[in-house]
């Protein structure tokens, strides 16, 4: 995700902003750049890929400035170029900015900006606008046009501003993104997060939302949505370096379940407008495209394709249509039969996994149509495909993918509903229904995140056993795999995952004395059967952990241990009960002595047949 760190006082602005940034690097980025004052004069250095690009480009000029922004960019709004990196700046250069998170009003006041004061823009993005809207109201003082611009401004975001005219001063601006600033002697500093600061400074302010903030090399003033100064007690960092790039958390892993609330949000709210209807700014495909398909393939890998089950019960479910979920190393091979009446929708956090994109590139050549659900803006599948689908998951780091699935299941919920609602094979009544369900998500899931010292307890019970299995049945099969798939990547326990109803096909001969097996037991339609199929495997002796909606307690009858989630509709269950599953993988994990955020054998993308 991005980052910002800026720098007022008498030390090299260059040097230090530089080396902030490289702290922020394993956040995932794909741009860099600095804005500096240069006497007179705002400098911005800029360019597409590693920090060590930029580096390069400044190594080659003497710079000796005391004031300055940086940035790594993710991008969001345009891909990532040199032209779309941060800073970017007014007309005249007059002003800089750097921007983390989005501002979702830009096109309409980027239109007046054209309109009214004939400004052109260089870059695709939604920041640019924002150093325009201040540069108009900029009046020498740069807060006041600041409080002006973001009066205008809706979004999300940390904003960081310096102007020529007033060379040792930042102005910045926390709106639902980080922002922190940090107490140094005789200077100043602004950051997007605390590692970036933490050679420099142990002393800072936590900016709090809708403030902004005035930094000068002797001084630090906050100021509240009402343009009131507030004080602010001090809060002293003894984390760590390591530590930090984890906000604290021992592992990425953890941090990453628990930033899902944040995902899942996000993923939604972008595709939906506030009167609830779905919004797919950006995906061409049209209702008579729509119409057109008789079949979708959901092609993916891994966690990914675990996904994909899950989103084929709600297209079908919603839709109306058949889909087929392939894993891609075998769709590949298989001369799958695809045509132009064919959807082909890939899925990946990365966008860079070979058997995926070779599998979109097969189903191209015969005609389909693709659309693919990827994290990663700019990557090699949102590149090649007809239409992206951006899950807003934030940089995923582990290994063990987390918050990319849970917010590619909240993407396959949105596309099932669009497809219906064009379609017409669902109603308004169903459609709103679920909506507010799926809104309702984030705060069930902090819900689910509380329970985590029940389920670390749980682990220390648990971590000891060399095998585990995991059924389930519907949607709950799917969550099954990828329970079953986070606990053996990472904890090398030998774990298998079915549909609960196969069991009595021939797996259930390996169920034994305190075989442990957690049983997945989420949906209403089916809990009764899953109630027979925990029955069968306590009847072979097996230790059951059931996984259950709040207010089904009769699961407590046949399981040893339950875990419950808030109760939602069933086809949404996914996105909560996966949470323990990942949350019990992980403690087994720590509890086993494994390098959780890399475990052996496996790369986070998977570039290679
Ligand atoms: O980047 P992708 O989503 O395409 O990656 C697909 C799989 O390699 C990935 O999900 C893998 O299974 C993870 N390690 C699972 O945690």
């Amino acid at each position: 995700m991005c980052g910002i760190v800026g720098y007022v006082g008498n030390g090299s602005a260059r040097e230090i902003i530089i080396d902030g940034l490289k702290k922020l690097e394993y956040r995932g980025y794909d741009s860099s750049g600095i804005a500096f004052d240069a006497g007179g004069k705002i400098e911005i250095r800029k360019c597409q890929g590693r920090i060590s690009n930029l580096e390069a480009i400044l190594s080659k000029e003497t710079i000796d400035a005391h004031t300055g922004i940086g940035h790594t960019r993710w991008a969001t709004h345009g891909a990532p170029s040199d032209v779309n990196a941060h800073p970017h700046a007014n007309s005249d250069g007059s002003i800089a900015i750097v921007h983390n998170g989005i501002l979702e009003n830009y096109i309409e006041i980027k239109e007046w900006l054209a309109k009214d004061y004939e400004i052109t823009f260089k870059s695709e993005t939604d920041s640019e606008v924002i150093a325009h809207l201040i540069g108009i109201y900029y009046d020498g003082n740069l807060e006041d046009a600041v409080f002006k611009a973001i009066d205008r401004m809706r979004g999300a975001y940390a904003l960081c501003v310096v102007a020529k005219d007033e060379p040792d001063k930042i102005v910045a601006v926390r709106k639902d993104a980080p922002l922190i600033a940090g107490i140094g002697h005789g200077c100043n500093f602004i950051a997007s997060d605390i590692p970036a600061l933490l050679k420099y400074v142990r002393e800072i302010y936590l900016i709090e939302n809708n403030e902004t903030v005035v930094v000068t090399a002797d001084n630090i003033k906050i100021y509240n949505a009402d343009r009131q100064e507030v004080k602010r007690d001090v809060f002293h960092v003894n984390w760590d370096a390591d530590a930090a790039e984890k906000d604290g958390y021992s592992h990425f892993m953890l941090k990453e379940i628990h930033e899902q609330p944040k995902g899942i949000y996000e993923t939604l709210h972008r595709r939906i407008d506030e009167n609830g209807e779905i919004v797919l700014d950006g995906i061409k495909m049209t209702k008579s495209d729509i119409e057109n398909f008789n079949k979708v393939y959901i092609v993916a890998c891994g966690t990914a394709y675990h996904a994909g089950l899950v989103g084929k019960s709600a297209i079908e479910k919603m839709a109306h249509i058949p889909v087929e979920v392939e894993v891609a190393s075998e769709f590949r091979y298989r001369d799958p039969f695809v045509d132009d009446k064919t959807l082909f929708i890939a899925i990946s956090q990365s966008g860079e996994t070979l058997d995926t994109l070779a599998a979109l590139r097969e189903a191209k050549r015969k005609g389909a149509r693709v659309l693919s659900v990827v994290n990663v803006v700019g990557s090699s599948v949102a590149r090649e495909s007809d239409d992206v689908f951006y899950t807003w998951a934030g940089p995923e780091i582990a290994v063990a993918s987390t918050k990319a699935y849970t917010t590619q299941l909240m993407c396959m919920y949105i596309i099932a509903l669009y497809m219906g609602r064009t379609k017409g094979t669902i109603d308004e009544a169903y459609y709103k229904e679920f909506i507010n369900e799926l809104a309702l998500i984030p705060d069930k899931l902090e819900k689910v995140l509380a329970d985590e010292p029940k389920i670390e307890e749980l682990a220390k019970q648990l971590y000891r056993n060399e095998h585990v299995f995991f059924i389930g049945r519907g949607p709950d099969a799917g969550v099954s795999y990828e329970g079953s798939l986070k606990l053996k990547e990472i904890s090398y326990i030998n774990s298998f995952a079915i549909a609960a109803g196969e069991l009595k096909h021939g797996t259930i001969a390996l169920i034994e004395q305190d075989t442990v097996v957690v049983a997945l037991a989420t949906q209403d339609r089916l809990f009764e059967k899953m109630l027979s199929n925990i029955q069968e495997v306590k009847a072979r002796g097996a230790y059951v952990i059931g996984l259950a909606k709040e207010g089904n307690a009769d699961i407590e009858k046949q399981a040893d241990k339950t875990i419950y989630i808030p109760q939602c509709i069933d086809e949404i269950t996914p996105l909560l009960s996966v949470v323990p599953l990942q949350m019990l993988a992980y403690y087994i994990a720590k509890l086993r002595g494994c390098d959780i955020d890399k475990p052996k054998n496996l790369a986070k993308s998977v570039t290679v047949e």
